[in-house]
């Protein structure tokens, strides 16, 4: 008898969920299951012949990937005795908790969950308010890839990147160091994680299994891009290169108090040495720079990426919630967590409130007109 492939859910099938999915139902030896949010969403996919389209913009003649997912359910249809092996939560970082609350029942110690969003936080919430009792295997993956949404089911994969996975230290979060002796025994012994590396799909996203030292250094440089261009671009309601000339003291202003923040939080990162050769060298001081990332910033946000709009700025035009929370955010429920007082993150403080402000402004525009005389 043929042995049954294993099943991986996803929740959150938008842009990164179906990106994710579609790579997986194609090129690993995998059944996806896409969890929509009601029958309602469900019935939208069918209504799509369960079909998802995602179209390579940086290919040449842009091709277009069309994946069927028959697995696809809903809260409504799933059967009590229901078991998740392996989940992949792709939803926005505050919609995490709600989209999780039905599929608690399913979940149990050995399940493997990883997070694939932006900014930090999600784990947190995972480890202390949510699986308190009992801990499942936590991953989080770090995805630099470009995915947006054209209608329907359909997306555009405007930029190639990579997607950085580690395993999450949730038995000792305050741990941060794990072997490469670990990262090959879960290459072996952990389903989700040999899917992961399983060589085709690996190679269609670029996947890096990477101790999470290293993961946290990538996804710490990332929250650092973010916290200057996504919160900044929506306040003031600009393209990425607009600020290329000017935005230099703000950015300054919020990585260096974002640093000084993330020095106390991850001090054992900060202090990392490999204490043998199996732990892999790192430049921690190096990458997180004040200067460094100060050129990082202005040269990936503002140059190489010149002519984007951030994903925040388009929530804040489109009226959506926005990721403020887990993003500068992030850096003051930090500053609360360690006591250290809102004098050390007032420039996120402000910038964290700016945002919320613009998106209500926009609201109120979008409701009552815009009231600014017009000369
Ligand atoms: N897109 C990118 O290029 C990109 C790049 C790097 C990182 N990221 C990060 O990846 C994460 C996901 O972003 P995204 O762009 O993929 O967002 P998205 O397109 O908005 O997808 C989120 C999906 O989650 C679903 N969802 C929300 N609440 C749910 C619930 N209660 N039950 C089931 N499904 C639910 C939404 O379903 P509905 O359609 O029903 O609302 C939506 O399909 C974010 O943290 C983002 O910052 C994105």
């Amino acid at each position: 008898m043929a042995a049954t492939q294993p099943r991986v859910c996803i929740l959150g099938f938008g842009s990164i969920g179906v990106l994710l999915a579609s790579h997986l139902q194609q090129n690993a030896q995998v059944t996806v299951i896409p969890l929509l949010r009601s029958e309602k969403r469900l019935e939208d996919l069918i209504a799509h012949r369960k079909t998802a389209n995602v179209k390579s913009l940086f290919l040449d003649q842009q091709p277009i990937r069309e994946t069927i997912f028959d697995a696809a359910t809903c809260p409504e249809l799933i059967p009590n005795d229901w078991k998740i092996d392996n989940l992949i939560i792709t939803t926005k970082t505050y919609q995490t908790k709600d989209a999780l609350k039905p599929y608690m029942k399913y979940l149990h110690p050995r399940t493997n969950i990883m997070l694939v969003q932006n900014g930090l936080g999600v784990f947190e919430v995972l480890n202390e308010e949510i699986f308190v009792e009992w801990k499942p295997n936590l991953f989080q993956g770090v995805i630099s890839h470009g995915i947006f949404n054209t209608g329907g089911f359909s997306f555009s994969h405007a930029g190639f990147g990579n997607l950085k996975v580690a395993r999450l230290p949730s038995q000792d979060p305050g741990s941060i160091v794990q072997s490469n002796q670990l990262i090959s025994s879960d290459r072996s012994g952990n389903e989700l994680i040999r899917i992961m590396n399983d060589s085709n799909f690996a190679a269609g996203l670029d996947v890096q299994h990477l101790t999470y030292q290293e993961m946290l250094l990538g996804q710490l440089e990332k929250l650092i891009v973010n916290c200057c261009m996504n919160s900044v671009t929506s306040i003031v309601d600009c393209i990425n290169g607009e600020l290329r000339d000017i935005g230099a003291p703000i950015f300054d202003a919020i990585i260096s108090e974002s640093l000084t923040v993330l020095q106390t939080a991850y001090k054992p990162l900060f202090d990392y040495k490999p204490s043998s050769r199996d732990f892999p060298s790192l430049d921690v001081l190096g990458v997180l720079d004040r200067k460094r990332l100060l050129a990082f910033v202005l040269n990936i946000g503002c140059v190489v990426n010149g002519s984007n709009s951030t994903s925040m700025r388009q929530d804040v035009v489109n009226l959506r919630d926005t990721e403020i929370e887990y993003i500068n955010g992030y850096i003051v429920r930090l500053c609360d967590k360690l006591a250290l007082g809102r004098e050390s993150c007032k420039t996120n403080e402000t910038i964290e409130t700016l945002v919320k402000l613009r998106l209500g402004l926009n609201r109120y525009r979008d409701e009552h007109g815009d009231k600014r005389v017009k000369h």
